[in-house]
């Protein structure tokens, strides 16, 4: 008997959500009880939420499927089943893209069940604990270098949406420049990592982070509304790798897709889904506190803004939506 338990194949053996008991896991495992309760505390710790029940043993408060490449690849099917490697734990799927980029195919994609430093924009970290949410990240090179890439986060913002409507979710909506957000508040983010030359060989990390469920500490963790599918799919949790699956295919086709055809290709899409064009918008961007009417997007992704001293192209900011209703009357500049 030994005491190397590996957290992995706990989760599996709670996944099912059914009960079972310490000393079974232990005997399963060849390790001692005392091994399984210090690797439940550890992974409870990182936000899964085991629950022990007297007589019964530990179980998940909700059933759930690991990540499992080979289950990601048969969703996809043949064409587009290779190139993806599913971790346990990382700092962040994106650091660890960046760490083996040469070695990796284009369109190579990257999931993991924990990220212990996961990223989010500017700065903020992207809470991310084990067993229900996804974590990914997509590599694509692009030879004519990042100056033309403006339009990318809000493309492959569109991608997350699509994904989500293909598992049959209703409702979304996107912010500026690619919050994907359900009616309670925001279901995934992306981050996007440029990196080579401004009119040469570059390459993107695209990451993507999911909200299937939240423990009761995200909120703490967070700071913020955060939605997860589980609030708000009318119908029971899809299949984690199936979702996984959508994910990836949509967004290597959208990768493609904006190489050959640019933004121009999403534009239709994005306004469908504009969470901001005619409301009341509060930015505070690099250039001040702007204040105006939310006028839909530029060809080349910026957000226009419909303000006193006319239409503004905004690149950057942190925004606010001011009333919940569309805004007639005249916007400012202040
Ligand atoms: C945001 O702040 O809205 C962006 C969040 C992006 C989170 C994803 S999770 C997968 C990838 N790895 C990271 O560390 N961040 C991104």
């Amino acid at each position: 008997m030994n005491n190397l338990l590996q957290p992995r194949e706990l989760l599996r053996a709670v996944a099912g959500g059914h009960p079972v008991s310490g000393a079974k896991l232990a005997r399963r495992m060849g390790v001692t009880r005392a091994a399984v309760w210090k690797q439940i505390a550890a992974l409870r710790e990182q936000g899964l939420p085991i629950q022990a029940r007297a007589g019964l043993g530990y179980s998940l408060a909700w059933p759930t499927q690991l990540l499992d490449a080979d289950a990601i690849a048969e969703h996809l099917g043949h064409e587009q089943d290779s190139g993806i490697q599913v971790c346990w734990e990382v700092d962040s799927t994106q650091n660890e893209m960046a760490r083996h980029l040469t070695a990796l195919p284009e369109l190579a994609v990257v999931l993991a069940e924990i990220q212990t430093a996961g990223r989010g924009r500017r700065g903020r970290e992207w809470f991310s604990p084990p067993g229900f949410n996804l974590y990914l990240s997509c590599l694509k090179r692009f030879d004519q270098g990042f100056s033309g890439l403006s339009g990318l986060p809000l493309a492959v913002g569109v991608c997350v949406v699509q994904a989500l409507e293909d598992i049959g979710m209703t409702g979304l909506q996107l912010k500026w420049p690619n919050d994907v957000l359900t009616e309670q508040g925001k279901l995934a983010g992306i981050l996007i990592d440029l990196n080579g030359e401004y009119q040469g060989p570059c390459h993107a990390i695209v990451g993507v982070g999911i909200n299937m469920r939240l423990p009761d500490i995200a909120s703490e963790r967070i700071g913020r509304a955060a939605a997860t599918l589980a609030d708000a799919a009318e119908t029971a949790l899809p299949d984690r790798n199936l979702l996984a699956a959508r994910l990836v295919s949509r967004l290597r086709g959208g990768l493609k897709t904006f190489e050959q055809r640019g933004f121009a290709a999403f534009t239709v899409d994005f306004s469908r889904l504009d969470q901001l064009r005619g409301r009341a918008l509060r930015i505070e961007s690099p250039a001040g506190v702007l204040v105006g009417v939310g006028g839909g997007i530029h060809a080349d992704g910026s957000l226009l803004l419909q303000t006193d001293n006319g239409q503004i192209a905004v690149t950057a900011g942190d925004i606010s939506v001011h009333a919940s209703q569309r805004v007639l009357d005249k916007p400012r500049l202040s």
